[in-house]
């Protein structure tokens, strides 16, 4: 499995990339924010193509949203030889990839991450697919990209909560494999950060490991940290009214204190290491409230996730800094206690 990914002005990598293919088409798929904020710079770039916009947000990432892709590109009449050219976030990548893969038994796709947590995250490592029934990702398959285009450009329009969010991903690939890196970030606020070299930095720590675990038998887990409980505050917040919910990031990073205090339990981590993950991410995201009352409901949602196996739940957890280890049982009774010590 090897993950193409380019880091460099849009304008450089797009026709370096066209120049050296000979596609028979290309569809554009971006949703009505990138069609606004980020297509009118790749247009420029491209030859005659067909744009499908599709409405944004997760709620889109669904069959529905897929038929009105698929729908462009036969109308389209793309054949075997034609090129997907995937503008927008996360929810883009893995539906737009999710087409592409399935159309005509797969073409090639191309993505162009425009949100930090795309950047960052979901554009490597080849899961794709859309949610199904309320199930998120429910319908999907692996399939890797011809390449990743980053460019950090795009970052400018992305609203401050969005940024915000993909830093979470970026505080978890450093505290689960590069300590140094931690202690880099750990000093320096939102807008100090040099997202060029974090993100340089996150996908190279991704690809690594993806690349020696591509369907997550084993070590691909370790991108999980701060993902058990972060999930299942994150569907939890999603019964809140609107202005309540959470972002995937803010509530990982929940989730990421509630680990961490778990693994100081657990003797992997020191208090000192603790205290040092609690501070910096209170200090970038604040703190949510969470009811009493909702704390077994948040410990029953944890039951839901795709990674468990049986009645027992496994985590993710930090073994020091820059280090974890996986596959990890932990009780309910263990769970509750770091409920409360985030709630504390
Ligand atoms: N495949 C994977 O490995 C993987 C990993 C993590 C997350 N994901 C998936 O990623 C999705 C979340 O991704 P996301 O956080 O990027 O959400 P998103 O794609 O919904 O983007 C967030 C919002 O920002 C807007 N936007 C995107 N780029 C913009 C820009 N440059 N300027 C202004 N607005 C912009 C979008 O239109 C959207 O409204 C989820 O569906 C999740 O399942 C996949
Ligand atoms: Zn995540």
């Amino acid at each position: 499995m090897n993950n193409q990914v380019q880091i460099a002005p849009i304008t450089e990598s797009l026709p370096q990339l066209l120049s050296q293919s000979d596609y028979s088409k290309v569809v554009v798929i971006a949703d009505t924010q990138t069609r606004r904020h980020c297509y009118p710079l790749v247009k420029p770039l491209l030859p005659a193509h067909t744009l499908v916009t599709v409405p944004s947000g997760e709620a889109h990432k669904n069959l529905t949203t897929c038929e009105q892709i698929w729908n462009t590109m036969t109308k389209a009449e793309l054949d075997r030889h034609a090129l997907v050219l995937n503008i927008g976030g996360g929810v883009i990548g893995d539906m737009g990839g999710f087409c592409a893969a399935v159309y005509k038994r797969g073409i090639d796709f191309v993505q162009i991450p425009t949100t930090l947590l795309s950047q960052v995250d979901a554009s490597v490592g080849g899961k794709l697919g859309i949610d199904f029934q309320g199930l998120k990702n429910h319908l999907g398959v692996f399939n890797l990209p011809r390449v990743v285009l980053i460019d950090p450009t795009f970052l400018q329009t992305l609203p401050p909560q969005e940024l915000r969010s993909g830093f979470a991903e970026i505080i978890k690939h450093c505290l689960i494999a590069d300590a140094a890196k931690w202690e880099e970030i750990r000093y320096k606020d939102l807008d100090e950060q040099n997202w060029t070299d974090l993100i340089a930095h996150s996908v190279e720590v991704k690809k690594k490991v993806v690349e020696q675990d591509p369907t997550e038998k084993g070590l691909r887990k370790i991108l999980n940290f701060g993902h058990t409980l972060g999930h299942a505050v994150e569907t939890h917040f999603l019964t809140k009214p609107k202005g309540e919910r959470l972002l995937h990031g803010e509530a990982i990073a929940v989730g990421m204190i509630m680990e961490s205090y778990i693994a100081y339990r657990k003797k992997m981590i020191d208090r000192q290491v603790l205290e040092q993950v609690e501070e910096f991410i209170f200090s970038i995201f604040g703190k949510i409230f969470i009811q009493s009352e909702d704390v077994e409901t948040i410990i029953n949602l944890t039951r839901q996730d795709k990674k468990n196996r049986g009645r027992e739940i496994r985590f993710s957890l930090l073994n020091g800094v820059g280090s974890c280890a996986y596959d990890i049982p932990v009780s309910s009774a263990e769970m509750r206690q770091a409920l409360a010590y985030y709630a504390g």
